[in-house]
């Protein structure tokens, strides 16, 4: 890289921002340039390129929130220099982390006096929680056996195939076994009565989703708890309950309160949630609370005390920030019971238009349900012409982000587009984006069908004989569906989250 500004003398400031006037040559992308160059440039530069990021309030296949009010972004501004591991210097930012954590842990019905502590702590979001209550489940596990003279060795987590990425991570990092539900057409939640059939000696919990990824329905906590009690009844054992309420958490209290899925039933014994999703924070801050102080073991917690007194700690990493743990906070006296609600109801609201725009188009049947996350996840009724993959990639030229794809095992065939509603989707933006899906079909009807061109180049292949093999809608949809696979993931390094 070349400035022509090298020369400039020491404080002497740019006579232009335009950074593009001062570069000559590429910007460095594998080592340390060997000179400085003015801030200004560096600024214009960097940003100039992080134009080309799509835009995150039109990324409508992320839970995670994308705008907060001018004042918490104040908030978060003031504490960016704040680690927040040094608990001693910042006795004020630990106390906001355990306020919240008091709180979310009422909300979930914890069995805790008025004024009693709750046993929980503040992540990076879910996935780091999900690791943390599945650590302390295999150690309660653990020690269990071994008190009991039993083996130790191959511990496993009963799930639904819809999990998040994270619980395979969990399961891969710290060796444990998934078994998973299969799901199906038409059923795209984890069975529970499967589930339970399933669980034996060495299963350390059985993980329900509340608020499923793919389709954002609420899997059958109640049902779940009570069929798991009667069998550890039966068979001595005392296999627990984890909920990840990754989106879930913070929807259920506000928009079904009757609905039992948390601490009020005796075998859930840890639930997280992500701040950063329908907890309303930005991206950086997740959520886990155990039942009680037993639920985590002792020996997982750390104290250290050389940064002042001794502080206990129960994370994956050591520093974090701080303005996350602060924006949390920010939003639940800001927003109290009243104002979650009204948000988790304008978003249900907004759902509905949408969800009614889609069928309108009388191309589409809608695969996620009323009740859970307010999202739409929706299928073409006819996909023996045209993809969803197209219809993703059609809707990015209109600067929506839209994503496409199949669902897990034993339902692959099927393939999905799913809308994430969030605060700030309003009505306005839904309305726009039905018109635009309506262009879109409009324009890839019109264009020849790229699935037959798919089929025929395979039946070319495949026919030896010259004659072309008939095969069914099933073989090609499953062509189509891997040929497409391919081409997203070259384009695309995130799943959906
Ligand atoms: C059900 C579920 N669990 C866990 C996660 C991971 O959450 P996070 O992104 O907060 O780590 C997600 C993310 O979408 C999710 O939907």
């Amino acid at each position: 890289m070349v400035l022509t500004t090298t020369n400039l003398a020491a404080g002497e400031s740019l006579p232009c921002t335009f950074a593009s006037r001062y570069v000559r040559t590429s910007l460095p992308r594998f080592q340390l340039p060997d000179c400085s160059i003015p801030k200004e440039a560096a600024y214009q530069i960097i940003n100039d390129e992080l134009m080309l990021d799509g835009n995150p309030r039109l990324n409508l296949a992320s839970f995670v929130t994308t705008w907060m009010e001018p004042e918490c972004d104040r908030l978060i501004m003031s504490a960016i220099n704040k680690n927040y591991v040094d608990m001693d210097e910042y006795p004020v930012t630990t106390e906001l982390q355990n306020r919240c954590v008091n709180i979310i842990a009422h909300l979930f019905n914890a069995p805790i006096g008025e004024d009693e502590t709750a046993i929980g702590v503040g992540t990076v979001g879910s996935s780091e929680a999900i690791m943390l209550a599945g650590l302390a489940f295999k150690r309660k596990w653990q020690n269990r056996r071994q008190a009991e003279g039993k083996p130790y060795d191959k511990p496993n987590i009963v799930t639904g195939a819809n999990v998040q990425v994270c619980w395979e991570k969990f399961a891969r990092y710290f060796e444990v076994e998934l078994k998973e539900v299969k799901l199906r057409e038409g059923f795209y939640v984890m069975d529970p009565e499967k589930a339970v059939e399933m669980v034996d000696e060495n299963t350390i919990c059985v993980a329900a989703i509340l608020g499923s990824t793919l389709t954002g329905e609420f899997e059958d906590v109640k049902l779940l708890n009570d069929l798991l009690a009667e069998k550890n009844k039966q068979t001595g054992w005392a296999t627990p309950i984890h909920v990840d309420a990754a989106s879930g958490g913070f929807i259920a209290p506000f928009l079904y309160p009757e609905l039992e899925w948390d601490f009020r039933l005796p075998l859930v014994k840890s639930i997280n949630a992500s701040g950063h999703k329908y907890g309303l924070v930005y991206a950086g801050v997740g959520w886990v609370v155990w039942r009680s102080k037993e639920d985590l073991p002792e020996e997982l917690i750390f104290h250290i005390n050389y940064l002042g007194a001794d502080q206990p700690t129960f994370t994956l990493n050591f520093s974090k920030g701080s303005s996350h743990i602060i924006a949390q906070y920010y939003q639940f006296i800001r927003l109290g019971y009243e104002g979650y609600k009204n948000i988790m109801e304008n978003c249900v609201e907004n759902a509905r238009i949408l969800k009614e725009g889609i069928e309108s188009t009388g191309r589409f049947d809608i695969v996620s349900k009323d009740s859970g996350v307010p999202l739409v996840a929706f299928k073409l009724k006819d996909s023996s012409q045209h993809t969803v993959f197209e219809i993703s990639d059609s809707l990015r030229r209109f600067g929506w982000i839209v994503p496409a794809y199949t669902m897990p095992p034993d339902a692959e065939h099927v393939a999905v587009l799913r809308v994430v509603i969030r605060e700030d989707f309003s009505r306005s933006l839904a309305e726009r984006l039905v018109a635009d899906i309506n262009k879109v079909l409009l324009e890839i009807e019109a264009l020849p069908s790229r699935i037959a061109k798919i089929a025929a180049v395979t039946s070319e292949i495949s026919g030896n004989d010259g004659t072309v093999p008939k095969k069914s809608v099933d073989e090609v949809q499953k062509e189509v569906i891997t040929f497409w696979n391919r081409l997203v993931e070259k384009k695309k390094t995130n799943g959906v989250c």
